[in-house]
């Protein structure tokens, strides 16, 4: 059997370590968001979303770190789970791993897994207008521009696009 590109591993805080070098990627952020302050912080984070749920219980939280077969990891891809079957996804690789079609293979990893054990019907993702390479890969996924009203209700900002597609 061929061997696969990748494999994603539940992520814990046991991953911090070499989460925390890969993460601190400048290249990651610049659309948004910030590099871990520490790595302490990375794992004390890390280790509280081992639970893999929200505070409350009421949303599924689920992190995978993505395995590449050199036994490097290249990045985590992550779904927020809904009550109702709705998932908001996100995916993080660092730069030197971009133009491979390594973040379309490690989101459709995911989305199997969704499907499969998380009966997610729904998917959507936010994302900053300017973020191309993101919107191209969503598009690539089969995502769909949301209408203005399911953007509004769901809080995206101005300078935000909300994708969407059934799984
Ligand atoms: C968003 C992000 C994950 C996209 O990564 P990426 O490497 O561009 O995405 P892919 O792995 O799908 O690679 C796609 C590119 O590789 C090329 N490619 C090469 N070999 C490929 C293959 N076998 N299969 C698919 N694509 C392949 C594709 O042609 C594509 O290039 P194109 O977009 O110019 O057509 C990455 O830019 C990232 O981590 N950014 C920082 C964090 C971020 O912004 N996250 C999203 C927040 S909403």
């Amino acid at each position: 059997m061929e061997k696969p590109m990748l494999t994603l591993e539940p992520q814990m805080a046991a991953h911090a370590g070499e989460m925390f070098a890969l993460l601190s990627d400048p290249a990651i952020y610049e659309h948004e968001n910030e590099p871990p302050v520490s790595l302490d912080w990375l794992r004390d984070r890390f280790a509280r979303l081992e639970s893999r749920q929200s505070p409350d219980g009421r949303q599924l939280w689920l992190n995978w770190v993505i395995r590449l077969p050199s036994s490097e990891l290249a990045g985590y891809v992550q779904a927020t789970v809904h009550p109702g079957g709705r998932a908001a996804i996100a995916y993080v690789l660092a730069s030197r791993y971009w133009g491979r079609g390594l973040a379309r293979r490690a989101v459709e990893a995911m989305l199997g897994e969704l499907g499969k054990r998380y009966q997610v019907g729904t998917l959507s993702a936010v994302l900053k207008r300017a973020n191309v390479r993101s919107l191209r890969l969503l598009e690539r996924l089969g995502f769909a521009l949301a209408t203005p009203e399911l953007h509004a209700a769901l809080e995206a900002e101005p300078d935000e696009i909300l994708m969407i597609r059934d799984l």
